[in-house]
């Protein structure tokens, strides 16, 4: 089983997420590639995608909206799911976070499964503004890694891995 894990970040943490559902789907026996969707991976010989993108006022991150526009015929062959990062809150392990309206747009495209949104990261030293003044309230790691990983099962169970 090739599942393609595929990401769009501005500050890493939302390639971080990508990682650690590689290792977990890894674990479960499929054969994972993570790539960064401004590298326009080819979804080709994909049994199943894993789609995210960190969110930036209500949408993913560009590269990875173009990319699933780009491949959303190849994406409608095989199973997608997608993820969201993320608030810079607990609220995404407190309860269910549905998917923002734009990310429910690309999702629908391509015929998506599943989606899930774990909190975000803001490192406090971001560049750039907003994020560099918001890093002055709201830096911190609210990604929980327990709660990617226990998705990653969810993903490999729906696979029958
Ligand atoms: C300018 C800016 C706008 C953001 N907008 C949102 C948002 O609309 N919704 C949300 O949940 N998080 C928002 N965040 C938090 C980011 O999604 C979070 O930092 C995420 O983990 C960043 O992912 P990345 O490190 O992969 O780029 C925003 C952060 C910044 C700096």
């Amino acid at each position: 089983m090739q599942v393609l894990v595929v990401y769009g970040s501005k500050m890493g943490g939302t390639e971080g997420i990508a990682q650690i559902l590689a290792d977990e789907l890894g674990a479960r026996g499929a054969t994972v590639t993570v790539a960064d969707a401004a590298t326009d991976p080819d979804p080709a010989g994909a049994d199943a995608v894993v789609v995210g993108g960190g969110l930036y006022a209500g949408r993913w991150v560009k590269s990875v909206r173009r990319w699933v526009k780009q491949h959303d015929e190849a994406l409608r062959e095989v199973p997608v799911w997608c993820y969201s990062s993320g608030p810079l809150d607990d609220s995404a392990t407190e309860h269910e976070i549905p998917e923002a309206s734009s990310v429910h747009k690309l999702m629908a495209r391509v015929g998506a499964r599943g989606h899930l949104t774990f909190g975000g990261r803001l490192p406090a030293d971001a560049q750039g503004f907003p994020a560099a003044s918001m890093a002055k309230d709201h830096a911190g790691d609210w990604r929980d890694a327990d709660q990617i990983r226990g998705w990653a099962d969810d993903v490999a169970d729906a696979l029958g891995g």
